[in-house]
Order: C-alpha cells, then sequence, then structure tokens
C-alpha cells in the first residue's frame, strides 16, 4: 500500500459538474508539487474560499491559489488565452501572483474567437430540445478544430510570428465567409483585432509556455507528487456521459493520458467528487430531478447558481445508479460528498436507487438520450435531519440520521465516503481514513 502522500492523485467531478472539486482540489494543493488541468477550458467553473475571500477560477488550476505548488495546464486543456489573461490579471490585483507558477503546454490549443461565435450560432440555430446549452466558451468548435487539424493552433504555434499570423489570416477569412454564409448573418471577426489579442497573448504568456509533460515527469523522478484537477464531470464526459448533452473532453482519470502525458496508471488515489443531491445545468436528461418545490428548496439552500454563466441550476435528489457507474468507469478509491449541510432541514431525504424504463427497472444508464430522458426513477427516501451541520468538524459529530444516509450511499456506490463537506469554507471539512495524513483542515476564519 503506497503511503497517502506518495500518491499521485485525481480529483474529478462525478456528476455533471460544479460538484465542489476546487473545494477538494484546494485542500489537497499544500501535499503536491504541481495541479494540472488536463481537460476542458474556461468552461469550467471552480469557487475556492480562502480566507473569507471567494475565488472563481475558470482555466486557471486551483494550485495557483498556494504559494507552493506549480499550477500546471496541459496539452489536453483548450486555452481562450484571452479568457487567461483576465483571470490571471484579477487574481493578481487581489494579491495573487500567477505568472510565476503558471505553466501551459506548448501543445495546448488556443480557443480563437470565431470558436466563440460558432458556439453561439449554432446553439441558436437549433430548437430548444436539440440546444446543449453550451457555456459557449468556444470548447467544442475548438476540439473540434483539434481533430480536425488543419485550421488548428497551438502554443507552440505561437513562437513563429510570421507563420502564424499568415496562417492566423487565412483561417479568420475562411470562417468569416462560412460562418455569415451558414448562419445568414455578418459576424464581427476581424483578423487584425485577432492578430493583436494574439500578439498580446504570446507576450504575456511566453514565460509560461513550456513541454509540460517533460515538467511532469521530471518532478516525478524527483520524488514529487502531482494532482491532477479534473474539470466538469463523468456524467459530462465525451465518450462516457448523456450524450449528445455533454462537453468535448474526457472528463475523468482516463482523461489523463492524452490530456496531460502521464499514464493514468501511475494515478493510484482517485477521488471522485460528488454533492450530496444532484444538480445539472444547461439541457440534457436528469433523472432524479425535482421540478417542484422541494428542488427549488434545495437550489435556494444550496446557492446553485452557475459560477461560469450565473444560470440557476436544475436540482434533484442523489442519484446512486448515475453515481456508481462513475465509480465503475474510474475505479474511484474515494468520494468526497459535498454540501450535506445543504439537506439540514429537510424531513425526508430521497436516493435514486434504479430505472424504470417501459415498465422494466434498470440500474445502468441507455446509451439513447431520448431513453435517458424516459427513465423514471425507483426512489427509496430516509429520515432527514434537523441540526445545521456547518459547525461540525469530525464524523462522529454527525447526526445519526445523517450517518445512516452516508451508509447506505457508500453500499449503494460502492466506495468509501472520506471527505465530507459541511459548508463553502476550507474549515468545513470531515476527513476520515489517510486523507487525514494529507490534507490539514485549516481553523474557521471570521475574515
Ligand atoms: P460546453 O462544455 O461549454 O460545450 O457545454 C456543454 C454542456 O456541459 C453544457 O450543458 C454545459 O452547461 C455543461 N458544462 C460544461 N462545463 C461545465 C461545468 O464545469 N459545470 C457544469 N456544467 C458544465
Amino acid at each position: 500500500m503506497i503511503p497517502a502522500n506518495k500518491q499521485h492523485t485525481c480529483v474529478f467531478g462525478l456528476g455533471w459538474g460544479d460538484e465542489g472539486k476546487g473545494k477538494v482540489v484546494d485542500l489537497l494543493c499544500p501535499a503536491f508539487g504541481a495541479v494540472v488541468r488536463f481537460n476542458g477550458g474556461a468552461n469550467a467553473g471552480h469557487t475556492v474560499c480562502v480566507a473569507g475571500k471567494k475565488f472563481a477560477l475558470h482555466l486557471l488550476p486551483a494550485g495557483v491559489l498556494h504559494d507552493a505548488a506549480l499550477g500546471v495546464i496541459g496539452p489536453g486543456v483548450v486555452v481562450d488565452p484571452i479568457a487567461l489573461l483576465s483571470e490571471i490579471d484579477e487574481l493578481e490585483a487581489r494579491g495573487v501572483a500567477v505568472t510565476g507558477r503558471l505553466k501551459i503546454s506548448d501543445r495546448a490549443h488556443l480557443v480563437m474567437p470565431y470558436h466563440k461565435l460558432e458556439d453561439q450560432l449554432g446553439e441558436r440555430q437549433v430548437s430548444d430540445k436539440a440546444r446543449i446549452g453550451t457555456t459557449a466558451r468556444g470548447i467544442g468548435p475548438c476540439y473540434a478544430d483539434k481533430m480536425r487539424r488543419h485550421a488548428a493552433f497551438r502554443f507552440s504555434d505561437l513562437a513563429d510570428e510570421s507563420g502564424f499570423d499568415s496562417r492566423v489570416r487565412q483561417v479568420v477569412g475562411e470562417r468569416k465567409r462560412l460562418l455569415d454564409m451558414v448562419y445568414d448573418t455578418e459576424v464581427d471577426l476581424d483578423a487584425d483585432k485577432v492578430l493583436a489579442d494574439m500578439s498580446t497573448a504570446r507576450a504575456r504568456l511566453k514565460p509560461c509556455v513550456c513541454d509540460t509533460a517533460a515538467l511532469l515527469h521530471q518532478l516525478m523522478d524527483d520524488g514529487r507528487t502531482i494532482l491532477f484537477e479534473g474539470a466538469n464531470g463523468l456524467l459530462l464526459d465525451i465518450d462516457h456521459g448523456t450524450y449528445p448533452f455533454v462537453t468535448s473532453s474526457s472528463t475523468g482519470p482516463h482523461g489523463i493520458g492524452c490530456g496531460a502525458g502521464v499514464s493514468p496508471l501511475v494515478v493510484t488515489r482517485r477521488i471522485g467528487v460528488v454533492k450530496s443531491y444532484s444538480t445539472r445545468v444547461g439541457s440534457g436528461p436528469f433523472m432524479s430531478e425535482l421540478t417542484d418545490e422541494t428542488g427549488d428548496r434545495i437550489r435556494e439552500a444550496g446557492h446553485e447558481y452557475g459560477t461560469t454563466t450565473g444560470r440557476p441550476r436544475r436540482c434533484g435528489w442523489f442519484d446512486a445508479v448515475a453515481c456508481r457507474y462513475g465509480v465503475r468507469l474510474s475505479a474511484a478509491t474515494d468520494i468526497a460528498l459535498m454540501h450535506l449541510d445543504t439537506l439540514s432541514g429537510f424531513d425526508r431525504v430521497g436516493i435514486c436507487i434504479g430505472y424504470r424504463l417501459n415498465g422494466e427497472t434498470v440500474d445502468t444508464l441507455p446509451a439513447d438520450a431520448a431513453c435517458q430522458s424516459q427513465l423514471e426513477p425507483v426512489m427509496e427516501y430516509h429520515s432527514g435531519w434537523s441540526e445545521d451541520l456547518t459547525a461540525i468538524r469530525s464524523f462522529d459529530e454527525l447526526p445519526a440520521t445523517a450517518v445512516r444516509y452516508l451508509e447506505r450511499l457508500e453500499s449503494l456506490i460502492g466506495a468509501p465516503i472520506t471527505l465530507v463537506g459541511v459548508g463553502p469554507d476550507r474549515s468545513q471539512t470531515l476527513l476520515r481514513g489517510d486523507l487525514t495524513d494529507l490534507i490539514d483542515v485549516p481553523e474557521p476564519t471570521n475574515a
């Protein structure tokens, strides 16, 4: 058994994003040499609360909030350099020095302005039912170009200034003609403006760009451990999520190989993060959704509004079938169950333990979105608890009904709950097992 402080670790979402990964990563950061993003882009939204200050991170790994850890953006991330610069500026204005400890892969692809336009226009074109509800950050179109190859740009391309500029002029011209024609509009896309922005990005980000896979292998050779930070969530995974209502990347530990250039086989600790209820933002099947006042009550109690878009999140009871699906896919070793405090005051708490489809009970997720949207949840209910959990600091202090709820979840999903969140602050975290060797939960701050 490898000791906790020697294990390369991945934190990833088991739901449709917004599970509270940022807080878990943030707690783990001090124990690691580098924190690595390996998938997605500025569609992700991590809210981290440090010393009473709230930080919303989209592209930057949470490691940048820690002096000791290096923040790494791996080759599998699609980076909007302008969004990245404004995120850096915002943090630096609040006293967090970022540039010195940020590394960006020279293989990471650039999200260009036409990718964002394509995201917005593409969504406008389709019916409400078919709309994916993207965050409009250009993620899907950028990954599509990456796969198509000839009109894609990576950070390494920025080095050859004149070659980059002439290729950008050509691609911007082609895209403008294409978008104008397909969407019968006049898109605001000007090659000079794009090149001016890219030139700023080149100058400011140059010191950060390097071969990050080589850097990570060097750190590992030197005995440092690496923390991989998954964005989005397994139910949004391009292959295994509720397709087509998903994002365009591999969101779990399986994405580390391609997205970071490190074998997932070396990542022996896999912490799946999930809320004690379910949420989803954007369209798509949501098997345990509550469209009644219980759902509204969860939304208000849990402040369930999007970090990236501000959209109200759809809310529902915990879906043990979907969670078990993610646990199996990722071989999760630990579960971090967040927002347990949000469920205080409910007379009863529900768990979805199966789905009913055409009169039959199923316990896996069918592939087809139309089938998924017809799934009816098979529910079981447990007594709730009235106690406020936000000041609790250990598992032993939890009310008996909350303990029974956790035990039932563990038996349904097949992995141990070793971390429980009882509030947004770092201090509001309960730990058990050898995670206690890895995480120092701070004292509460009143700042
Ligand atoms: P895209 O990744 O912007 O293309 O969005 C695709 C779908 O994934 C949409 O339903 C988004 O709302 C959802 N999504 C993408 N990233 C996140 C996230 O970090 N949290 C929650 N939903 C997300």
